[in-house]
């Protein structure tokens, strides 16, 4: 879409695009994730987590629509060589030990978000887009709140031991 960036709202509205995509290809990815799951404290999280993600793919447009621009998303990187490690590297586990790369990835997928989102409102304020600031914010909040349920998921597994039925 941007041959050059020559203004700083180019910028955002770029990173806002691409942010876009991080949070679609993460609802495939958090999908998989939870398919390949094997506690229940781990899966169900996960699930929770992306129906909120449906929600920040939504509160994304609806920042396009406020700023009167058309949505466009430039394919996330980071996010699909996330999903490539987690793929490749689920395919070489025991199912026994899946669990402690999806609470990795999962983890690593979140402090990605947060970085993206606290740079996305820096901009959002400076322009005095109050409004999409709002909306950046509270996926901001649950983006904080899901890293908070992952560093929980892997005290479980430590706690359980880190293969499924390990202390059984
Ligand atoms: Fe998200
Ligand atoms: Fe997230």
């Amino acid at each position: 879409m941007f041959e050059r960036f020559d203004t700083p709202e180019e910028i955002f509205s770029y990173k806002l695009g691409a942010a876009l995509s991080m949070e679609r290809q993460l609802v495939g990815l958090l999908g998989q994730l939870e398919e390949h799951a094997q506690r229940e404290e781990i899966r169900h999280p996960l699930a929770v987590h992306r129906e909120e993600t449906l929600q920040h793919v939504a509160n994304i447009e609806h920042c396009f629509t406020l700023l009167d621009e058309l949505v466009h998303n430039p394919p996330c990187g980071v996010v699909e060589a996330l999903a490539n490690e987690g793929k490749a590297m689920l395919k070489k586990t025991d199912d026994s030990l899946a669990d402690v790369v999806i609470v990795a990835l999962a983890s690593e997928a979140e402090h990605y978000e947060i970085a993206v989102y606290e740079a996305l409102i820096a901009n959002a304020d400076a322009r005095k887009a109050t409004a999409v600031a709002k909306l950046l914010r509270e996926n901001l909040a649950q983006e904080k709140h899901a890293l908070i349920v992952a560093r929980t998921m892997m005290k479980t597994i430590l706690e359980q031991g880190i293969a499924v039925g390990a202390n059984a």
